[in-house]
């Protein structure tokens, strides 16, 4: 017989507790617990683990498993993401702000996949189905065999999914709006979210079906409630964006099937999300040329070049602390490029409150972007615009050396692609990538060995009034 008990769970990480408190001591959220029932198992423990063991056999790593080739969607964009298409039998968690076009997202996926003449149901339990057909019919859509149900109850689901052919793809969207009966708590809660995706899962893994599981994300990003489900999943994607721009990026967080440095670009337009091919040229449509303050930087997502512009606007402070604004980028990585900028070339910018954004809402989280950011910085100080047809990257050290980074082919490769003709990059670059020399004589390199030397670049071109850098010495 079972005997109710109540525990006390933190929503945000999973964590039990005997009695209610404000703290978690295991995430450290703030008013993260509530009470949730739980149902125990009243037979002892001791005649629990009286049963003897199943022995079974154990295998090799050589042997060999027929696996099923994985399914790829058709959309170049989220193939690349998960690593090549949907693996059977795996579980893949795709989280994002509200409105962001989860939805949208996945309804054209499983079209898509449905009209390769795969088996593909998708499971609303957020809206009604008629609600469901009305985005499809938008997205122009109505003709693909995706079967639908608006369903919130997971054993119903697994039901009905046992008595047909197995699907090759499942959305559950949401994983927050599921709920089974095995758990007692109320849906929404941690406990139901972990028990209806461990069921979810249990079945993709039984039936070799490949599961996405939409989830919501919290106010500071996190997928919400369920940290717990990240640990479950194969796969966890983000899908990011801003309201203020047209893009959105697929990110992968954790994937056991493939790598986690891939971003999917896309576009939202009234007929849904559009795949956005060259990045680049989306990124760079409302340049600025020859305004100071302004370089472009050539990064690198995953395998894929990235041109994005960098903007820096360094104006005199009226307050006793200078700000230091930046969107887009590591607020730390800064607070590093000005003190070298301040220690070892002599630009002084104590006195100067600093902005710095990413064109378009992108994000950069590569340190090879420092000689971009350090260029811009130093061009807006100075007033002297760079070159328009110039692109920058490099990392640099403490020392003030402008170290070599990864991939210079691919990202001179691009930058020549889009029409650049100039290259602002570290000394030593060739040798780091075996020797090779830059594969496209169509971009004149210009080596810089330190920071010292870019500065100097910059200022030389200065225009010649009082506030040129560097102010003093
Ligand atoms: P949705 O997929 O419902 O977001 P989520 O599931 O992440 O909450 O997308 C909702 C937004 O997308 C909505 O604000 C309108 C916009 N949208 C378009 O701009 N074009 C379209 O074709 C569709 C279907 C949605
Ligand atoms: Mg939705």
């Amino acid at each position: 017989m079972a005997k109710r008990t109540s525990s006390f769970v933190c929503q945000n990480c999973g964590a039990t507790y005997l009695r209610w408190q404000g703290k978690c001591d295991s995430c450290g959220a703030w008013n993260s617990i509530a009470e949730e029932q739980a149902a125990t198992d009243a037979t002892p423990i001791a005649q629990r683990t009286s049963r003897k063991g199943r022995v079974f056999p154990l295998e090799s790593l050589t042997g060999t498993s027929e696996e099923a080739p994985r399914a790829k969607v058709g959309i170049a964009e989220f193939d690349r993401v998960t690593g090549g298409g949907l693996v059977p039998g795996s579980v893949l968690l795709m989280g994002g702000d509200p409105g962001i076009g989860k939805s949208t997202l996945l309804m054209q996926a499983a079209a898509a996949l449905a009209n390769g003449g795969h088996r593909v149901i998708y499971v609303s339990g957020e809206e009604a189905v008629a609600q469901v057909r009305m985005r499809a019919d938008r997205l122009g859509l109505t003709s693909a065999p995706v079967e639908l149900a608006a369903e919130t109850n997971v054993e119903d689901i697994v039901a009905t999914l046992a008595s047909g052919k197995a699907p090759t793809l499942l959305v559950v969207d949401s994983i927050q709006t599921m709920w089974t009966e095995t758990a007692e708590s109320a849906p929404g809660t941690v406990t139901q979210v972990r028990s209806s995706a461990q069921i979810l899962i249990r079945y993709a893994k039984r039936a070799g079906a490949s599961v996405v599981l939409v989830g919501h994300v919290t106010k500071d990003g996190q997928i919400a409630g369920p940290r717990v489900v990240e640990h479950m999943v194969d796969a966890v994607l983000s899908f990011e964006g801003d309201g203020a721009h047209q893009f959105r990026i697929l990110r992968a967080q954790k994937n056991r099937f493939g790598p986690t440095d891939e971003i999917g670009v896309f576009e939202m337009t009234g007929l849904g999300l559009a795949e956005v091919a060259n990045p680049s040229e989306l990124f760079l449509s409302n340049r600025d040329r020859g305004a100071p303050g302004t370089a472009v930087y050539a990064g690198m997502e995953g395998t894929r070049p990235v041109l994005v512009e960098i903007q820096a606007l360094v104006v005199p402070t009226s307050l006793g602390t200078p700000r230091r604004a930046v969107v887009g980028w590591d607020n730390n990585r800064l607070s590093m490029v000005l003190a070298v900028l301040e220690a070892r070339c002599g630009v002084k910018l104590g006195g100067h409150d600093v902005h710095l954004n990413v064109a378009g809402g992108f994000r950069i989280s590569e340190p090879a972007a420092d000689l971009a950011v350090a260029a811009a910085l130093v061009s807006s100080l100075s007033g002297a615009a760079l070159p328009a047809d110039a692109v920058y990257f490099g990392e640099i050290s403490l020392t003030g050396a402008v170290r070599p980074v990864s991939h210079a082919p691919a990202r001179l490769k691009e930058a020549v692609k889009l029409g650049f003709s100039r290259a602002v990059i570290p000394s030593p670059a060739a040798r780091e990538n075996g020797g090779r020399e830059a594969p496209d004589t169509a971009i004149a390199t210009s080596r810089v060995a330190s920071l010292g030397e870019l500065v100097a670049d910059i200022a030389a071109n200065a225009p010649k009034r009082p506030r040129a850098v560097p102010q003093d010495g």
